[in-house]
């Protein structure tokens, strides 16, 4: 039923037009005002903010869009993109993407193992979809549906999006906007334990 359920959502994504060509090396000379904040090669060091490298274009840029439309709030990221037209959007998105992630730690074993436990398996009794089913075993993502990667991500930032989707203040609350209403469908169901522990996970899942 859930895969049924994962793989209509896909095929919809894939529908969409392909997305225009972005320019890598253009990319990294506009990237360097980004990088104080999201590390030169998009690995943020500050644990709040994420990290960039590696994560799929597709989703870069739609992200960068939800703040310029306002439909994702964030004081410093809607002043960051402001300026910026669509063919800056497509070289940034494409010069991240081309980076390598560095991964977290994650040597708590128990929070790993609990955090592991729902990202590969789900919470049934509360009908929490597994998480790699849309993200992948290993946290890669899915790119052609622009579903994010997760892999080494931050855990402070992850856990900061499952409550901002949870909260549908800040992501989310667009109802038109349907990849962002299937997280808050699960970041609905999730306790903070939920949330913590597999944020801490995805910081060293790969
Ligand atoms: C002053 C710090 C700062 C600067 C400079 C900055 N960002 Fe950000 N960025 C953030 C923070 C903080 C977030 C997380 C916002 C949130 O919690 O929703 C973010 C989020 C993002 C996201 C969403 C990532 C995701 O996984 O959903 C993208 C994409 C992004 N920034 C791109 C850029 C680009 C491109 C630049 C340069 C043009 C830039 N940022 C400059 C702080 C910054
Ligand atoms: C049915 C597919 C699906 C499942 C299952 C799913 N996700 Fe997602 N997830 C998405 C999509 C689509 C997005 C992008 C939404 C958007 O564009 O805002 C996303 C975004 C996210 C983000 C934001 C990433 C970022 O860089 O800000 C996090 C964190 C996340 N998911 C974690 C999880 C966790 C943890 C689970 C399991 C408990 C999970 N997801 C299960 C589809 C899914």
């Amino acid at each position: 039923m859930i895969s049924r359920f994962i793989v209509t959502i896909i095929a919809c994504f894939v529908a969409l037009p392909a997305l225009a060509a972005g320019d890598a090396t253009v990319g990294r000379s506009k990237s360097q005002v980004c990088a104080g904040c999201h590390g030169v090669d998009g690995n943020a060091a500050i644990p709040n903010y994420p990290k960039l490298a590696g994560q799929h274009a597709g989703y870069l840029v739609k992200q960068m869009q939800a703040f310029k439309a306002g439909k994702r709030k964030d004081a410093i990221m809607e002043g960051q993109v402001a300026n910026l037209k669509d063919q800056d959007m497509l070289d940034l998105a494409a010069y991240f993407a081309s980076q390598k992630t560095t991964l977290g730690a994650a040597t708590d074993k128990a929070q790993r193992e609990f955090g592991e436990r729902l990202y590969r398996g789900g919470n049934e009794t509360k009908a929490i979809a597994a998480c790699m089913g849309c993200h992948s075993p290993n946290g890669s993502g899915n790119k052609p549906a622009n579903f994010p990667a997760l892999s080494g991500q931050n855990a402070a930032y992850t856990l900061k999006s499952l409550k901002d989707y949870r909260d549908a203040k800040i992501r989310a609350f667009d109802d038109k906007d349907d990849a962002a209403k299937i997280m808050r469908n699960i970041a609905k169901k999730m306790s903070d334990a939920e949330m913590e522990a597999v944020a801490y996970y995805i910081a060293g899942l790969n």
